[in-house]
């Protein structure tokens, strides 16, 4: 019992220790509605320009690679469903690092100049980094390569993070409908749904190329 009040507390503090990011005024989320996880954000859907999430928080207490002058934030509801997918995978002895996280429209116009690959990079505004729902996921010792599909962590990943909200969000033979290869800066999961939402749900959402065209 005591522990779960010990959680409970965290989880708030988790939830009010948000970092404070200026809020588009602009940007009316229905924060009741989950649905505003099912945001399809591709080469021909973007994103608003001036478009930041009203719910980020800083990342802590799980690995993340941590980089000058960089606060890596998430959605709270994804952070809270990685925290308990990151503590799950340490249980059998695997180590997931957060490569990349939120990411905003100018952090993206950056990532796109310096490498204005098509197949890998999304333009500004294409990126779901931009919704706080995204994460790009490796080993820190594995670092930016596909050597990761590879990996008993990777495995884990794609046999267990429908269970807490997330899909892999470019598979290696998907391509030809995401229009991306997995991102070479990491595996990128994206959280689609609460946890509560059935796996069917999430592996059509991964398979049906209607919900990405
Ligand atoms: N690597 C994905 C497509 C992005 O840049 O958002």
């Amino acid at each position: 019992m005591k522990n779960i009040f010990i959680c409970y507390i965290l989880s708030i503090i988790t939830l009010l220790s948000s970092c404070s990011i200026k809020q588009n005024p602009v940007v009316e989320e229905n924060k009741n509605n989950l649905d505003n996880y099912l945001i399809l954000v591709n080469k021909d859907h973007p994103l608003e320009k001036n478009y930041v999430p009203s719910n980020l928080v800083c990342v802590h207490t799980v690995d993340f690679i941590k980089r000058e002058n960089e606060t890596m934030m998430l959605n709270s509801t994804a952070f809270i469903s990685y925290l308990s997918m990151y503590e799950d995978a340490l249980k059998h002895d695997l180590e997931l690092t957060i490569f990349s996280a939120y990411r905003s429209f100018e952090k993206q116009e950056t990532l796109w100049n310096n490498n204005p690959n098509e197949n890998y990079v999304a333009r500004a505004g294409h990126s779901e980094h931009q919704t706080g729902l995204a994460i790009d996921i490796s080993r820190k010792d594995i670092g930016l390569t596909l050597n990761f599909m590879e990996t008993e962590e990777y495995k884990y990943l794609v046999n267990n993070a429908h269970l807490y909200g997330f899909i892999n969000r470019y598979p290696l033979d998907k391509k030809m409908i995401t229009g991306y290869f997995p991102v070479n800066e990491g595996i990128q999961f994206t959280q689609k749904f609460s946890k509560e939402k059935h796996y069917d749900l999430c592996r059509n959402w991964c398979c049906n190329k209607d919900l990405y065209k």
